[in-house]
């Protein structure tokens, strides 16, 4: 069967034996020139824009493979991964184990619109082992996770405000994009060009690592508990969890990721 996927060089790929499917970026070993082709096709050269490299600066690498605790990229180089996709690979990239029974779940298909009987035994496995788990809602990002957990604080105690801490970051959902940063919590200001003031007029963006006031007007306090969207900034100890008996006693939702 012939694909309809392109090669990425169509000579230099098909020399270098590599799979159009699944690539291995062996055709085109060049951080530089995938990168900038990259950028073409998508705003950046990343889909989601925290892992813009611009706010950075730096020489991307294109990753071709993981193993364990290091990537290779297109190159060949071996990196240390200290990203770890961001926490979802926490067992290391490729274990054995999980990518033998990803290879065997897939043959039963990958995505159906109906319930499955594993969905149920993940969301089991989590609440086992994380008793404030009661149940679960699986998400596909944390944006999603974060704009539900707004909707679920607001809708459950009627209330509109929400205490957010300058620096963090909890994805693409207006009103978490809010920006303070005079050292006193503020009402926030649209942290970006397209969240439109209405968007962030409940949003409260207070100084990282102080416990914020919570009054009954609160319906979440949201918190990086080791800031690292800022570089990684510790948390003064007990951060949430002072945070957290404050908030119990407005009975608001305290809400900590990653
Ligand atoms: C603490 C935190 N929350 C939420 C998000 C958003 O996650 P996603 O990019 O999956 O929407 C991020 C992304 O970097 C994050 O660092």
């Amino acid at each position: 069967m012939s694909s309809t996927i392109p090669l990425c060089d169509p000579v230099a790929c098909v020399a270098a034996g590599c799979d159009a499917v699944v690539c291995t970026g062996k055709g085109v070993p060049s951080n530089d020139r995938l990168f900038e082709r990259t950028t073409r096709a998508i705003p950046g050269g990343v889909n989601s824009s925290i892992r813009a490299f611009k706010a950075v600066g730096g020489r991307p690498y294109v990753v071709a493979r993981g193993e364990g605790a290091h990537v290779y990229d297109v190159e060949g180089r071996r990196y240390i991964d200290l990203v770890q996709s961001y926490g979802a690979v926490i067992l290391g990239h490729a274990h054995p184990t999980i990518t033998t029974a990803l290879a065997k779940a897939a043959v039963d298909g990958t995505s159906f619109g109906a319930p499955t009987p594993r969905e149920m035994k993940l969301a089991e496995a989590i609440s086992e082992r994380v008793p404030s788990c009661e149940r679960v809602r699986l998400m596909n990002s944390g944006t999603e996770a974060t704009s539900t957990v707004v909707r679920l604080a607001r809708g459950l105690t009627g209330r509109k405000k929400i205490i957010i801490f300058d620096g963090n970051f909890h994805g693409a959902t207006d009103a978490l994009l809010a920006a303070g940063g005079s050292g006193v919590a503020t009402l926030g200001l649209p942290g970006t060009a397209g969240v439109p003031e209405e968007a962030v007029a409940n949003t409260i963006v207070a100084p990282y690592n102080v416990v914020p006031e919570i009054d009954d007007t609160v319906a979440a306090v949201i918190v990086e508990p080791v800031a690292a969207n800022m570089g990684v900034v510790a948390p003064v100890p007990g951060l949430p969890r002072r945070a957290c008996p404050r908030a119990t006693r407005s009975r608001t939702f305290p809400s900590s990721h990653e």
